[in-house]
């Protein structure tokens, strides 16, 4: 379960160009739940996920994640954590360009704490569970928005995380496309992971559990 009690973000603290982007967000999230974080452009969407994510840190209030503070940790424990237990889809899936759809796979194996056999196996068979195994050997460059959208939800789920965040996973897709990639959340969601989705799309926020809308730094509903 993961606990956020007023959190407020400030970007550039002590500086003439401070900015609050989140004011007091209080929230909880049970361990497999489906949930959507949705709000205009700049309402704080990805803040608050790279705070989830323990990708960025929080200037006020707490964020617990199961028995940790994810507070002044640690850059050991704080990779430990989203090594573990986080898979992150970034906004604009953030892949190496010039590597292949299965060394992007393969990079966060290189972080892991687990031993870890065989893994090339495990990012190809990482990769099939997203109907890209066909794909392994193609540099991220020659692919389509959504082949790079599933093989950056493969690099987020290759290390088993129990919580999976995705910004505007099918912000840039077709309708078709963005469905196939619901899908995916879909089992993930049914395999018992907890899926927490950013998006501007009211279709894909009506099939989450949950809505959360943030609006200028502020969760109204
Ligand atoms: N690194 C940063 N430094 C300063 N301000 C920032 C930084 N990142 C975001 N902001 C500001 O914080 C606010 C929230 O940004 P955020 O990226 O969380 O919005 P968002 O809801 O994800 O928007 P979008 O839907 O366009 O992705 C915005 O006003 C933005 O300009
Ligand atoms: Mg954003």
């Amino acid at each position: 379960m993961i606990t956020l009690r007023n959190i407020q973000k400030i970007y550039n603290k002590g500086k003439p160009n401070a900015f609050e982007a989140l004011h007091d967000v209080s929230l909880t999230i049970g361990d497999g739940e489906l949930v959507s974080i949705v709000g205009t452009s700049g309402a704080g969407k990805s803040t608050l996920l790279h705070i989830l994510a323990c990708i960025d840190s929080y200037e006020g209030g707490a964020y617990q994640m199961d028995e940790t503070l994810v507070k002044n940790l640690s850059e050991k424990k704080l990779a430990y954590l989203r090594n573990q237990k986080i898979g992150m889809v970034m906004q604009d899936h953030a892949l190496v360009e010039d590597l292949t759809a299965l060394q992007n796979v393969m990079l966060p194996l290189d972080f892991s704490s687990r031993k870890i056999r065989d893994k090339r196996s495990l990012a190809l068979q990482t990769l099939s569970k997203v109907g890209m195994q066909d794909y392994a050997q193609k540099p991220v460059n020659k692919l389509s928005g959504g082949q790079k959208q599933r093989i950056a939800i493969a690099r987020a789920i290759v290390n088993a995380p129990s919580m999976i965040l995705a910004d505007e996973p099918t912000g840039a897709l077709d309708s078709k496309t963005s469905a196939e990639i619901m899908q995916l959340f879909h089992a993930l969601h049914e395999a018992g992971n907890t899926v927490i989705i950013v998006t501007h799309d009211p279709n894909i926020a009506a099939q989450c559990e949950r809505v959360i809308r943030i609006e200028d730094g502020n969760i109204v509903k």
